[in-house]
C-alpha cells in the first residue's frame, strides 16, 4: 500500500511539473516610452519596430503568447517613469518592462526592478552609469562612450586640432563631453570650450555664437534625437558656422527622422553611430521592406533598431528562461547575433550590446538624404562603463 501511494505521488509530482511546464501562459512585456508631446517619435518608432519583430516572428515563444503593453509618459520624466513601471508590474503582472528613451526615465525604474527582479531591456536611454543601478538592466542601444571616443579618434585623424563641444546638460550629455574631449587629448588634440545648454532649449543661436567666438575648428556636439537635435543642427548651417570654417562632428544629430527637414544643409554633417538605414546587409534591407510594408510613411531609425533587436533578445530570454527574471539575466550575458544594424552581442559584464561603430557622411540618395557608412570600428564595447 506504502509503495503503491509512494508510486502515485511521484506520478502526480511529474504530471504536475511536466504540466507546470507546458502549461502555455500569456507574458506581458511592459514598454515604457514618450507616446506624447515633441518627443512622441521614440514611442512611435519603438512600437513599430516591436511591430516588425512580430510579424516577421509571431507572437509565441515556446507556446507562450508575448503582449506588449504600452505606456506613455510624455518625455524626461522620472516621477511618470516610475509610476508607469509599478503600474505594469502591480496592477498588469508583467514579467519583463522595456523601451526608456530617455536616461532620468530609465535610472527611475532601478528601484522597483531590483526589489521585483524583473528584466528591463534599454532601447535607447545612453548613459552608461544606468547598467550600474541595476542587475537586471540589459542595454540594446548605444552609449555616448560608445560612440564619442570613435567620433574623437576619427576627428583627430582627419585634421581636428582644437574643438569646442556642446552638449545638452544631463547625463548623457556629460558622458558625451567626458568621452569626446578624454579621447581627443589623448590623441593630442585641444578642448578649447565646453557647452552644456539646457535639455529643454530650442534657441540655439546665442550658443553658435560663442561656438564662433571659441577659436575652435571643429564643434562636438551631443543633443537627445528629435527637436533638440533638428533645432541645432539647423542653427549650424543658418548661423554660418560651416562658412567660418568649423567643422561638425557628431553622433546622432542627423537622425533619419529629421534629416529630409534639415535639407541640402544637411549634406556633409559626420557623425559617429551604431546605426544608418541605409546600412548594406540583407538584413537590414529585410527590416526596412517589413517596415515600409506595415508603416509606409515611416523610416527607420537608431530607437527602430533598439527596440528590433531589444525585441529579440527578450524572446530570446524567454524562449531559455521563461519568466524567472534572474535565469533571464543569466541567459542574455553573451548571446550573440545578426542585427540589421550588423553583428551584436551582449557583453557579460556590463550588460551592454558589443557592436560596430561607423563613420557616416549625410549625402543625397535619390530624393531623400542619408547618412553614408563610410568608415566603421569593429566591435565597439561600452568603454564608458568602468569609469
Ligand atoms: C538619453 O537620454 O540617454 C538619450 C536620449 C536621446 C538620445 C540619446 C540619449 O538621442
Amino acid at each position: 500500500m506504502r509503495r503503491l501511494c509512494a508510486g502515485l505521488l511521484a506520478t502526480a509530482i511529474a504530471t504536475f511539473a511536466l504540466g507546470g511546464a507546458a502549461l502555455a501562459e500569456t507574458i506581458k512585456v511592459g514598454v515604457i516610452a514618450t507616446f506624447s508631446g515633441p518627443n512622441a517619435i521614440w514611442g512611435k518608432q519603438f512600437k513599430e519596430a516591436i511591430q516588425v519583430y512580430v510579424a516577421q516572428h509571431g507572437n509565441e515563444v515556446n507556446g507562450n503568447t508575448i503582449e506588449f503593453i504600452y505606456k506613455d509618459v510624455g518625455g524626461p520624466n522620472p516621477d511618470a517613469s516610475k509610476a508607469a513601471a509599478q503600474e505594469l508590474l502591480i496592477r498588469e503582472g508583467v514579467k519583463y518592462l522595456a523601451g526608456f528613451d530617455f536616461t532620468p526615465n530609465a535610472l527611475a525604474v532601478a528601484p522597483l526592478i531590483n526589489q521585483a527582479k524583473v528584466p528591463a531591456i534599454i532601447f535607447n536611454a545612453a548613459t552608461s552609469a544606468i547598467n550600474k543601478q541595476s542587475k537586471y538592466f540589459v542595454r540594446t542601444s548605444f552609449t555616448l562612450w560608445q560612440v564619442a571616443v570613435p567620433a574623437a579618434q576619427w576627428a583627430a585623424k582627419n585634421g581636428a586640432k582644437k574643438v569646442v563641444t556642446a552638449v545638452s546638460d544631463y547625463n548623457p550629455g556629460i558622458d558625451a563631453e567626458t568621452a569626446f574631449g578624454s579621447a581627443f587629448e589623448q590623441q593630442g588634440g585641444t578642448i578649447v570650450e565646453k557647452i552644456r545648454m539646457p535639455l529643454q532649449t530650442t534657441d540655439f543661436a546665442p550658443f553658435m555664437q560663442r561656438i564662433k567666438n571659441s577659436g575652435a575648428d571643429t564643434v562636438f556636439a551631443f543633443l537627445p534625437a528629435g527637436p533638440a537635435t533638428f533645432a541645432f543642427t539647423k542653427a549650424y548651417s543658418e548661423n554660418g558656422l560651416k562658412e567660418a570654417g568649423i567643422g561638425f562632428i557628431g553622433t546622432g544629430e542627423t537622425d533619419e527622422t529629421t534629416i529630409d527637414a534639415l535639407g541640402e544643409q544637411a549634406i556633409g554633417l559626420t557623425t559617429a553611430y551604431h546605426y544608418s538605414d541605409v546600412h548594406t546587409s540583407d538584413l537590414n534591407r529585410a527590416f526596412a521592406a517589413k517596415l515600409g510594408e506595415l508603416f509606409p510613411k515611416s523610416r527607420a531609425n537608431m530607437a527602430s533598431m533598439g527596440a528590433y533587436d531589444g525585441a529579440h533578445l527578450i524572446y530570446k530570454m524567454i524562449e531559455l528562461a521563461g519568466t524567472d527574471g534572474d535565469k533571464a539575466i543569466e541567459a542574455a550575458k553573451g548571446l550573440s547575433w545578426e542585427s540589421p544594424r550588423g553583428p551584436v552581442s551582449i557583453d557579460p559584464t556590463s550588460r551592454h550590446v558589443v557592436q560596430n561603430v561607423y563613420i557616416r557622411r549625410v549625402e543625397r540618395d535619390g530624393g531623400r538624404l542619408v547618412n553614408r557608412e563610410f568608415d566603421l570600428v569593429k566591435s565597439v564595447p561600452d568603454l564608458g562603463f568602468d569609469r
